[in-house]
């Protein structure tokens, strides 16, 4: 504990509010945590450790804050402001992917006070019990384990009505949900009914292939069912909404200063007892306008700056690969090789069908009269087709067929057989079939791979901290993804071939029924796309393992006093979109870091 920071803290709390806009404005530079990144888990973080009142803590966020900004707010609008080149972006683009015909992507994180829960796709989605099963295999704690996360799923997330209120019963069980959690959870605010009655009839009618499954977010995610979205009220919730309301804000030991950049960790302290006791950093290095400052933490730094940012930290701090650090003249503080290594990722692909229908959301763009209603409407009472995003009402997780081709040449990579191979998202949405307008109405059959066996990776290629790290998804690079993926389209074809959907589907965008397997496979490598579900770039791995970046309990290994807290430490991908890991992450380190401190 830091009783000089505090003593500052008290009346400084009075002057100022919680958000400093300028570094001059901060009372101290001295506080008993220091975390840097205001993104999903480090603002559900910094909400936790500052509920005991005697303990100061820093976050330190690059972006500026959101407000009530309407890109952000509006589910209906979170396809543009999650685009590369807006104002809340960090505008990363990957290398050339080479299983994916050299592919560059762009690959934008959130760039804002709430860092990717502020401009998301807002799906909530959780997993399967198998993957969270299979970290406590691979780091040695049980505390990774399904029934162990359970709790922290349910401490994050409060499921509400949704906005057009409809009755929610056998589309969502409440008991599998949170009922207090400062994350709002909600089924689809708007029914697009007709496309929506296609997707569960399907369910009717080959029931074997896809059963209906009334919570994908049980544990057990298989088949076809309601989408569940972090929208409270028709409104985006994020992790500002939800951890850092005005209570939380109003907190005096909590200080958030926006603008912020971190470059480093910088001032090693020297193991005074070697080797027991290892090296600890002194301090956070960081830009504000033109200069740079230093922020010091009394208990521990911690790392929230998501899987980019939070190994190129640690890269520049001079903790990763010591061979291709000191090729950059980075000095070397620990060799810890598998930092910004292990990273995975899902690819998405899909198909869309141009429909004999009235009720797609082309018609918004078409029609601006509706497009201006609908606008008017949520403005009014939050309620309407913009209270959804993309928009879409239901997913589908499924598997690979028993007697797959691509099961019998490649070992499986799911934990085990209750776990999906592929995501569908079901959307009455497909404007890119004709080109960029003019619009015709179409639907979507998004499928994500979310089980791949490819790896990527976060490196540097300067020493400049302020520059981009070299991102690399490592698209395609196992063979299993893309023969996967082509034969999961399949998948596709077979939904589209229940009865219900005659009359209204009229043409695909592509007809894969005419391509050989080989031609499928080339199709799904050039026509891919990333999720932004990246992970694993500080992974856990049991306490002493030779590899990884964390011990189980989130301690970057051999350094005292530092953790990272985001998704960079979950191990290997999950199948779900990874908001809802990042809350769990959080709310499990809260609870590490709380006991730790006898807080
Ligand atoms: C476009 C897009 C759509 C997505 N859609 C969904 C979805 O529909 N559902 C879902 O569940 N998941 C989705 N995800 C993934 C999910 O949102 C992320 O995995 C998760 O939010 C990551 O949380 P995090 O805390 O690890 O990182 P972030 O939320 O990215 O937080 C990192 C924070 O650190 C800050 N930061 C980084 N570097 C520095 C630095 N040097 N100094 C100071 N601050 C720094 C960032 O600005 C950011 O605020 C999506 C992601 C993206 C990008
Ligand atoms: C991303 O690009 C936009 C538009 O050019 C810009 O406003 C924003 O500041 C950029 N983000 C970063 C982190 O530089
Ligand atoms: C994304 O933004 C970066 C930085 O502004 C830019 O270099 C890159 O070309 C953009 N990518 C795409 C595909 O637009
Ligand atoms: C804000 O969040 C805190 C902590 O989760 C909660 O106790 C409080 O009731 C919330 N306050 C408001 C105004 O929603
Ligand atoms: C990647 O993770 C696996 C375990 O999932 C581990 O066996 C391997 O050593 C890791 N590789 C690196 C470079 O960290
Ligand atoms: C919605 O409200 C915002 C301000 O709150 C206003 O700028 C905008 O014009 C409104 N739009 C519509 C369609 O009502
Ligand atoms: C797998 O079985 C289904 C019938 O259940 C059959 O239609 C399909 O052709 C089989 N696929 C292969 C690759 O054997
Ligand atoms: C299908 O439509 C969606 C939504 O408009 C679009 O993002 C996607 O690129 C389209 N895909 C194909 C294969 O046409
Ligand atoms: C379009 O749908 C209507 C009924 O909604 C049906 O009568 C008509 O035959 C369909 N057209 C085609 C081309 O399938």
């Amino acid at each position: 504990m830091l009783a000089p920071a505090l003593t500052i803290l008290s009346f400084a709390a009075v002057s100022f509010g919680k958000l400093y806009e300028r570094v001059a404005d901060l009372p101290t530079l001295q506080y008993d945590f220091v975390i840097v990144g205001g993104g999903t888990s480090g603002n559900a973080l910094a909400s936790r450790l500052t509920e005991n009142k005697n303990i100061a803590v820093l976050v330190l966020e690059a972006g500026p804050n959101p407000g009530g900004d309407l890109n952000v707010a509006v589910p209906f609008f979170s396809n543009g402001v999650s685009a590369n080149n807006t104002i809340y972006s960090w505008n990363y683009t990957t290398i050339p992917q080479v299983g994916a015909n050299g592919a560059a992507y762009p690959f934008s994180r959130g760039y804002m006070l709430g860092g990717c829960s502020a401009h998301n796709g807002l799906a909530y989605t959780r997993g399967s019990a198998a993957d969270y099963n299979r970290y406590a295999t691979i780091t040695g704690d049980q505390g990774w384990s399904w029934n162990s996360v359970l709790p922290y799923f349910k401490k994050s997330e409060k499921l509400v009505p949704p906005a057009d209120n409809h009755d929610t019963t056998n589309q969502v069980t409440p008991s599998v949900h949170g009922t207090s959690g400062p994350i709002q959870v909600s089924l689809s605010g708007y029914a697009w009914t007709e496309w929506q009655g296609h997707v569960l009839q399907t369910t009717k009618e080959l029931p074997n292939d896809f059963p209906f499954n009334q919570d994908y977010n049980s544990g057990k995610p298989l088949g076809i069912g309601y989408m569940q979205s972090t929208i409270g009220g028709g409104q985006r919730s994020s992790s500002v909404t939800g951890y850092l309301n005005s209570t939380v804000l109003a907190r005096s030991n909590l200080h958030i200063l926006l603008h912020a950049q971190v470059s480093k960790l910088v001032n090693p302290v020297a193991s005074r007892v070697v080797p027991t006791q290892p090296t600890a950093f002194g301090g956070v290095q960081f830009k504000f306008g033109g200069s740079l400052y230093v922020a010091s933490a009394s208990k521990e730094i911690i790392l929230s700056a998501g899987p980019i940012g939070t190994p190129n930290i640690l890269m520049h701090s001079g903790v990763g690969d010591s061979v291709a650090l000191k090729q950059l003249g980075i000095t070397v503080v620990r060799d810890l090789p598998s930092v910004g290594k292990n990273a995975s990722e899902h690819p998405y692909t899909g198909l869309n069908w141009s429909v004999n229908s009235t009720q797609t959301v082309e018609r918004m763009f078409t029609n601006p009269d509706l497009y201006n209603s609908a606008f008017a409407q949520w403005n009014k009472s939050h309620t309407g087709p913009f209270t959804d995003a993309g928009p879409g009402t239901m997913l589908a997780w499924l598997r690979l067929p028993k007697n797959s081709t691509t099961l019998k040449a490649y070992p499986d990579p799911t934990p085990d057989s209750t776990s999906p191979h592929f995501e569908i998202l079901f959307q009455p949405t497909g404007t890119d079939i004709y080109g960029p307008g003019p619009y015709a109405p179409a639907v979507s059959f998004t499928m994500a791979l979310v089980s791949p066996a490819s790896r990527g990776s976060v490196t540097l290629n300067s020493n400049d901290p302020f520059a981009a790290p070299t991102i690399d998804l490592g698209f395609f690079t196992n063979p299993f993804d893309a023969a996967a993926l082509a034969e999961g389209l399949k998948l596709v074809t077979k939904i589209t071939s229940a009865p219900n959907w005659k009359g209204y589907l009229v043409t695909p965008s592509l007809d894969i029924t005419t391509l050989s397997d080989a031609d499928l496979v080339a199709h799904v490598r050039s026509v891919s796309g990333p999720g932004y579900h990246l992970v694993g770039t500080a992974g856990m791995s049991p306490i002493g393992a030779q590899y990884g970046v964390v011990d189980p309990n989130l301690k970057v290994k051999g350094i005292y006093g530092l953790r990272v807290v985001d998704v960079s430490v979950v191990p290997i991908v999950p199948a779900a979109h990874t908001q809802a890991v990042a809350y769990v992450v959080a709310e499990r380190a809260a609870d590490l870091i709380k006991q730790q401190w006898n807080l």
